[in-house]
């Protein structure tokens, strides 16, 4: 599996030969303006929720590249309004089996209007399951005891948690994530784009190491072999 990071909590996740993409930002993100949009391999696109930092690229490399776009049913039906071709509509609790694995949509504490103002359904992750490696994508939300049934129900060897805090979970309450989950590699997302979520990345580090959690850090636009 190959993880590479676009900034803010936008990541392509090669898996079974099959790029998936979640929350791609990155034409609006000042941070990735050494990312080129319109080369990033998808497959299949993972919105977690309706906010522009997440969605902002969406309909431009749907339409590049023909992938298929999984989100809540509110933002995968704005999103064919708005041109998007293929689409798969979930809701909160619903898993399904794609060609790279499974994927569960879970719930996230959070809100998701979309940019026009339209109602994006309820924020949500996602939990990745393959023969590989189990993983999970927060999306944007605060710690919430709902991890705990993940952790329960996945042997996960992989959790990307926002750590930005303000308008997400910060350090802390990531740190009480992992235990939830009860996994110990995690990849940080949600920090440093904008002033209100600027992190002390060695604090984040020390934080995680003294529970036992190893925290990478990843470089925008740095790929790694998980
Ligand atoms: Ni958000
Ligand atoms: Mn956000």
């Amino acid at each position: 599996m190959k993880v590479s990071y676009y900034g803010h909590s936008c990541f392509g996740v090669e898996i079974n030969g099959r790029h998936l993409l979640f929350d791609p930002f990155i034409s609006e993100n000042p941070l990735a303006s050494d990312i080129d949009v319109d080369r990033i391999p998808a497959d299949y696109i993972l919105v977690s929720h309706g906010h522009y930092d997440h969605i902002a690229d969406v309909k431009r490399i749907a339409k590049r590249t023909g992938a298929t776009v999984i989100s809540n049913f509110e933002i995968t039906t704005w999103l064919e309004k708005e041109g998007v071709e293929k689409v798969h509509p979930m809701n909160i609790g619903g898993q399904w089996a794609f060609d790279f694995g499974k994927v569960k949509y879970v719930n996230a504490v959070h809100s998701s209007a979309l940019p026009d103002g339209s109602n994006g359904g309820n924020p949500g992750g996602f939990v990745i399951d393959t023969p590989q490696c189990a993983f999970y994508h927060a999306g944007d939300t605060a710690l919430s005891m709902d991890m705990q049934l993940i952790g329960r129900q996945c042997d996960l060897c992989l959790a990307f948690l926002p750590i930005g805090d303000n308008f997400t979970m910060g350090i802390d309450d990531a740190v009480q994530a992992s235990s939830f989950l009860k996994c110990n590699h995690v990849i940080p997302m949600h920090y440093d784009t904008f002033e209100l979520i600027r992190v002390d990345h060695d604090e984040a580090v020390r934080k995680f190491r003294n529970a036992e959690v190893e925290l990478k850090f990843m470089e925008i636009g740095e790929t790694r072999e998980m």
